[in-house]
This record gives structure tokens, sequence and C-alpha cells, in this order.
């Protein structure tokens, strides 16, 4: 089971050569989606060797596997986590029964926007960072690019082998789809509103990985709790890669933090070409509000119903001590005849608000340490999360206007302050002329700090990228 048989066409450890059929059906869509990588994935480098991590087994040494790579090369495989005998649903009305080895047909349409849903995410982001490798301020973030692009192809893989495998017809034909819609599109748009914002620089791409990236964590987690067994084991294993991902984003953002103290010192940042700590919260404004959304409304029936069926739980399950969560209740902010209220929800009609909860005191932790940062530079500085109703597009909250601090205002108000909340044009059009490449071993932009060190314990001046 846990070994991968890295001769196939497909790498994979689900015994693909044992289903021929599925083998067949993967093996007709492998084409389409290197065709799709080609198209809309990064922009240049596809014929460059990349140093990427690529799974070669689900076990602790296989799964960190390091090489050099041509992108169009990399072995997009399928891994699941070996099964656990004898396990049960965690949680739901289902708790204690043995969990599924196959779609129950009433949950299959459930089952199915669940599946979707992720997987759209994974193509969108690599479409939206596709220019990036343009820009790169060194070798060694233009490598952690391409990681995090080559894994998102990965997670694709990974939602598209449960819907060829699982769902017949319509998984064949939503698997197709994957690969149709695309971010930004007017006609076919992405499915979630955050992956159709452009990334269209790498302070945005550092907040996306560390905030929307971090949606899909607690997203994969939630799904990893699944009574569907072979959704649990494939989102187990995508969460030791998207780990990855989030250690891009904080610390990309925290070596942006570090420059700008350092520039602080010594004059005024953005005239030394930095990017000045106001700017910097206002993308984190931008990009935490956006990722809020991904979370969906905060009253919930399907979040209900995919509770109740044991198909979504709640971050780490194990921690709590009840698991069907009947006649419990939510304590939480809710807008009623235009004030905001506190409440209690029925627990189960909560658990979206409950997720993104978790999700907020993770991100809080994270720009604690970029605070740690700041304070270590001795600067007199603080950034901050805004509040949970600031800039939202989804949810009770998306019909008004809120300030970072929650006070809830005006739309003249609002029209009025927004520039200094969020980012304007004038500092759209700053960032982007800092975009300079620096494709020079072991150099670095000047906007940003290095590394503490470098990829797999390798020095910082390691050639990550061969020109
Ligand atoms: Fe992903
Ligand atoms: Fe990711």
């Amino acid at each position: 089971m846990s070994t991968v048989l890295t001769d196939e066409k497909i790498p994979n450890n689900v015994n693909l050569a044992g289903d021929k059929r599925l083998q067949r059906a993967l093996e007709a869509w492998q084409p389409q989606f290197i065709d799709w990588w080609k198209q809309m994935g990064p922009v240049g480098w596809q014929e460059r060797d990349i140093y990427l991590r690529t799974a070669v087994s689900v076990e602790t040494e296989g799964w960190a596997h390091f090489n050099y790579v041509k992108m169009p090369d990399y072995r997009w495989g399928i891994f699941l986590e070996p099964k656990q005998p004898d396990r049960v649903h965690g949680f739901g009305d289902n708790q204690g029964q043995p969990v599924w080895d196959e779609v129950p047909g009433e949950f299959r349409n459930m089952l199915r926007r669940l599946v979707v849903t992720q997987g759209d995410t994974e193509p969108a982001s690599v479409e939206q960072q596709r220019m990036l490798g343009a820009t790169a301020p060194s070798l060694y973030d233009l490598r952690n690019l391409f990681q995090v692009n080559v894994e998102e192809g990965r997670h694709l893989w990974a939602m598209v082998y449960l819907l060829h495998t699982y769902f017949g017809r319509d998984g064949r034909e939503e698997a197709e789809e994957l690969l149709q819609r695309r971010s930004g599109d007017s006609d076919k748009p992405r499915i979630l509103g955050a992956f159709n914002e452009p990334t269209s620089h790498w302070l945005s791409f550092f907040m996306f990985t560390m905030f929307t990236d971090r949606d899909g964590k607690y997203q994969l987690a939630a799904l990893a709790e699944s009574g569907f067994d072979p959704l649990a084991r494939t989102c187990r294993f995508m969460l030791t890669e998207e780990a990855h991902h989030m250690f891009v984003g904080e610390t990309g953002v925290q070596r942006i933090v570090k420059r700008a103290c350092e520039l602080m010192k010594t004059g005024d940042v953005r005239a030394q070409g930095g990017v000045d700590l106001p700017t910097l919260q206002k993308y984190l404004n931008l990009w935490y509000s956006l990722s809020l959304d991904l979370f969906g409304g905060e009253v919930s029936s399907n979040a209900a119903d995919a509770f109740a069926a044991g198909l979504k739980g709640r971050y780490k399950e194990d921690r709590y001590d009840e698991h069907k969560l009947i006649g419990s209740h939510f304590g939480m902010e809710v807008l009623e005849e235009g004030r905001v209220v506190h409440k209690d929800v029925p627990m189960r009609n909560a658990l979206n608000e409950v997720l993104r909860t978790e999700y907020i005191k993770d991100c809080q932790r994270g720009v604690d340490r970029w605070n740690k940062t700041i304070r270590e530079e001795g600067i007199d500085f603080e950034l901050r999360l805004p509040d949970h109703k600031f800039h939202r597009q989804i949810g009770m909250w998306s019909n008004h206007r809120f300030a970072p601090s929650g006070e809830l205002l005006d739309q003249s108000t609002w029209d009025a302050r927004r520039g200094e909340w969020l980012p304007n044009d004038a500092d759209e059009t700053y960032i982007k002329s800092l975009m300079h490449p620096v494709y020079e071993r072991g150099k670095m932009a000047n906007w940003i700090a290095p590394p503490a060190k470098g990829i797999n314990a390798l020095p910082g001046d390691f050639e990550y990228v061969k020109l």
C-alpha cells in the first residue's frame, strides 16, 4: 500500500494497476492536465531544472525527496495515507459506525460538491500565480513558488482521483471542467471569489500563501475527519504538503517586515525602495478578509448537513469531547435589525464560524511572530488582523460596511476611508514598481530580507533554479 511504484505512468499508492478501467480513465485525463499546465502554469521556466521536492512514497523519508526536475516532468501522482483498520465515524449522526469506502447514495451530491469546490481551488491558484516567475526576488523564492505550484497541481490530481474513482460519469465530467474554468475569467470563473483575484506581485503571493493557503489547511483538516474514508486519507496527505505553502507565506512576509524595519532606521522606507509597514498592513487586510469569505456563511444549513452526514468535521475533531452536537450552541456575533449582537446559534449551523474561529487564532499566531520581528528590530509598530466583519463579500456582514476595528460605518464614511485600509491604485502601482527579478545566486531584491536558512538545509546561495 505505502510503496509507490515509480515506474508507472501515474505514480500512486492506490494500486491503480489493479483497476484497469480507472487506470485508463486517468491516463486519458493526464495529457489534458499536462496541456493545461503548459497553457496555464508558470510562464517561462518550464524547460529549466528546478530543485523540487517530489513525493515518492507517503512514508516519512519518502514524501520529501529533493532533486532537480523540469516542471512538466514533475511526478504528479496519487497518494493516500495508509488505511487505518477499523476506523469509525468520528462525529455526526453515524458516530461510532464503520467509515465508508464507497459513497453512500444519499450523500453523493453533497460529497461531489465538497470535492469539486476543494479541487477547483488547486488549479486556480496556479493560474493566479503564473506570471510571478518574471519578477522573483531571488532564486530561493523562485524555487518556492514553483514548489507551491507543482504541489497545487498534485492536489488537483488528488481530487480528480476521487472524482474518477467514486463518482462515475459525473465525476469524469467534473474532472474535465476543473481544467476548463479559469481564474478571473468572466465566462468561466473559478468557483470561489478569492481564487479569481489576481496575484499580480510577490507581496500578494506571500499574503495569499499565508492567508488563503491557510484556509486550505482548515478545509482539508475538516475533510480529513470525513467518514468517507478515501477523502479523509487523501486530505491527510495533502496537509503535509500544504504546511510548506504556509511556511513560504509566513516567512515571506516576515522577511519583508524585517527589511522594512531595517530601512526605517535609515530614512523613509519607500524612498529607499522598501515596502513600508502601513502598506503591508493594507495587503494583510485585503488577503485576510478575502480568505475569511472562503469559510462560507456564518449560519449555514449546508455546514450542518455535511456534519450530520459525517462528511466534514471540525478542525481536529479529537480535541472535542462531544461529537454529535445536538442541543449545543455556539456564541457568536450576528446581525439583527442592522445591529451587531451576540447570540447563541445551534452548533451544527454555526460550524463554518467554528472553523473560521480556529483559522483566525492560527492567523493571529503568525501575526504575533511578525510583531516579534518588529520588536526585535526596535521599531514601534504593530500589525493587526482586522475585525472579522471588515470587507466581507460573503455571509451576513457583506451588505454592511465595517472599519478594521469592527465599527459599523455608513457607506460614505467607508468610501472616504477605504483607501486607508485597503491597497489603492497608488499602492498597487508602487508595489509593482519594486518587482524586478533577481536571478543571481544568493542575491536578494532590496525590499526583502534573506531567508534564515535555505531549503533542505542547503546554503542560501545554492543554485535552486538552473538558469
Ligand atoms: Fe492545495
Ligand atoms: Fe497550498
